[in-house]
């Protein structure tokens, strides 16, 4: 019987991610940990504490208390953030990273999931269907921090024998809860500002083609990884995960189909040139090959459903 550790259970990711564990490992095997407080069904479901992952001694000692043999380490400053505060952000990003490395040699914790990122690619990356090995030169923080991590994953995983599985996000959208400081956000805050003002006015350009998945395909990805054969997996870095690939403009499309008075205006930030240094779509075939990805939202059934869920929850 596995006993996981959810590090970030309050964040985008972890919402839902934490919720769909339970189900398979049931409520009280699964134990919800952030610096922040987190939403209610999660709260209620199964057991929650403050656990703050830059503290290594707190988080040896509750690995060990609590019997936890596998982590989701989800704890991250995301890119626009972290390049307003770089030094903070390196630190975080790898020292949770470390972490659960470290913890993973000093106790029963072997099996580590841990996001990267499309940021681990950069501007001299081939750009379009960027394939799984390729340039690697990203230069936004963010980025550095995803691409060190993936080689120290596999460092640890061959070095030490720990069970490191990842795969490259692309931009993720949900409805429940709202990511913070992403280049990718806008593609979340849109389908809000849809319901709330028929108007959005975005800060990237209409012609700014990124990868992106909808939760559900990232959480179903997540766990078939998790659950899939090692022997199979041709690497033990990152995989790359496509989704689909849409712009500004793409989207709004897309909305007005269901609201015909969505209107959209553009106002690139600093953001612009994090998203230009990054790939426009991403090639999979490997970890479909490796472990069976697939997914089923496409850009128009993902946009029915978050905004039949976003007027549900706000309209
Ligand atoms: N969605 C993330 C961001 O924009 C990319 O991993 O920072």
């Amino acid at each position: 019987m596995e006993r996981i550790l959810v590090i970030g259970c309050s964040g985008q990711i972890g919402s839902e991610l934490t919720l769909a564990l339970r189900k398979i490992h049931g409520n009280e095997n699964v134990f919800a940990t952030d610096i922040k407080q987190p939403p209610a069904d999660i709260l209620e479901s199964g057991p929650f504490h403050v656990l703050d992952v830059l503290d290594y001694n707190n988080l040896l000692h509750f690995a060990v208390r609590f019997k936890i043999t596998q982590v989701y380490n989800l704890a991250a400053v995301l890119s626009g953030n972290a390049e307003k505060i770089p030094m903070q952000a390196w630190e975080i990003n790898m020292k949770a990273l470390m972490n659960t490395l470290e913890l993973a040699r000093d106790s029963d914790a072997k099996k580590l999931f841990w996001p990267s990122s499309i940021a681990v690619f950069g501007p001299t990356t081939p750009r379009f269907n960027t394939p799984q090995l390729t340039v690697m030169e990203p230069n936004t923080v963010y980025g550095i921090s995803k691409l060190a991590g993936e080689r120290w994953g596999e460092y640890y995983q061959k070095r030490y024998g720990i069970d490191f599985r990842s795969v490259r996000y692309p931009g993720l959208i949900s409805y429940k809860t709202e990511a913070g400081g992403g280049t990718t956000d806008y593609a979340v805050e849109i389908y809000y500002e849809a319901i709330r003002n028929k108007k959005y006015e975005c800060f990237l350009r209409e012609d700014s083609a990124l990868p992106m998945m909808f939760m559900d395909d990232a959480i179903a990805a997540t766990i078939k990884l998790m659950n899939a054969n090692s022997s199979k997996f041709s690497l033990r870095s990152s995989y790359n995960v496509g989704g689909m690939s849409f712009t500004p403009k793409d989207v709004a499309a897309a909305i007005k189909k269901h609201i015909p008075e969505f209107e959209i205006t553009y106002k690139p930030d600093f953001r612009q040139a994090i998203a230009d240094s990054w790939p426009a779509s991403i090639d999979d075939q490997v970890a479909r090959k490796d472990w069976g990805l697939s997914d089923k939202f496409n850009l128009d059934s993902m946009t029915e459903l978050m905004l039949t869920e976003i007027t549900k929850k706000i309209g």
